[in-house]
């Protein structure tokens, strides 16, 4: 899908995409809970990268996260600015983000690469692992699916793709998949989310004892760590992988 046509398409709805799924109160509490948890971690910048109409933006500023949006559509950034004039949107691309090497801490592209072709993804990604500093944070939203296929969305064309495909399109552009999880919530598409970390490049953390792994050549296995799995330095695991993950995480960063 051209990005001229989703701009425009967009441009075109945007009233109609606000009131339809344009606040927080559309969002699913389990997504606000996974994304406010790796914002209020970020140290440093995070980018709403498609950012749309703001909401998410202003809910994670609301929340004391550093954070700009970022969108194609200027109809949006502008009724974005209205309605959040607190919070700072710009125009842009989610293929050229304007930001120095490393200097953002997380990104959240919620549902901003559905309509990007497959083939394109990628730059996006490689754009995004640029714009990261080392062991910064990336949240992907997207529609789930079996197999990685376009489908009539309803502002314009877009794509609905399987876990470990997005995975191993992270891996490829420098991300280590940390997290995935999935839903389908009665009358809506499934849906998918996934948390990936920019590689730190040589090895410092290492991978070794960490609870989530996601083995982009095994479709389908997502390793999850047990419930209330014991973490070193003694604090509990909630039974939530992506808490596990982070709470080993944090002693070793830096
Ligand atoms: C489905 S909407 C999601 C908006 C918002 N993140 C949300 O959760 O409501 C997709 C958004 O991604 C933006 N987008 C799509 N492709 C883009 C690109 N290449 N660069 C910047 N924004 C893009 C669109 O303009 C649109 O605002």
């Amino acid at each position: 899908m051209s990005k001229i046509r989703v701009r425009d398409a967009y441009c075109r709805r945007a009233e109609e995409y606000i009131q339809a799924v344009g606040s927080m109160d559309h969002v699913h509490r389990d997504d606000r809970e996974l994304v406010l948890k790796k914002a209020k971690l970020a140290d440093g910048l995070v980018l709403d990268a498609g950012c749309g109409p703001g909401h998410w933006t202003n809910f994670l500023q609301e929340h004391g996260a550093e954070v700009t949006g970022v969108d194609l559509a200027p109809a949006f950034v502008e009724r974005a600015r209205q309605r959040f004039p607190r919070v700072p949107f710009r125009d842009g691309s989610l293929e050229d983000l304007q930001v120095p090497d490393g200097s953002v801490a997380g990104i959240l592209s919620w549902y901003s690469i559905i309509h990007t072709d497959p083939g394109d993804v990628g730059k996006i990604l490689d754009e995004f692992a640029r714009c990261l500093k080392p062991g910064g944070y990336l949240v992907a939203g997207f529609f789930e699916g079996p197999r990685l296929e376009a489908f009539d969305h309803q502002i314009v064309g877009a794509y609905r793709w399987p876990v470990h495909e997005l995975s191993g399109a992270l891996e490829d552009a420098g991300f280590s998949v940390r997290g995935v999880r999935t839903r389908t919530d009665p009358g809506r598409r499934p849906h998918g989310a996934i948390l990936a970390r920019k590689d730190l490049g040589d090895n410092q953390l290492g991978d070794q004892g960490l609870g989530t792994r996601f083995s982009a050549a095994s479709p389908g296995v997502v390793t999850r760590c047990p419930e209330s799995a014991p973490v070193p330095g003694g604090v509990p695991g909630n039974g939530d992988d992506l808490d596990v993950v982070l709470m080993r995480e944090r002693p070793r960063a830096g």
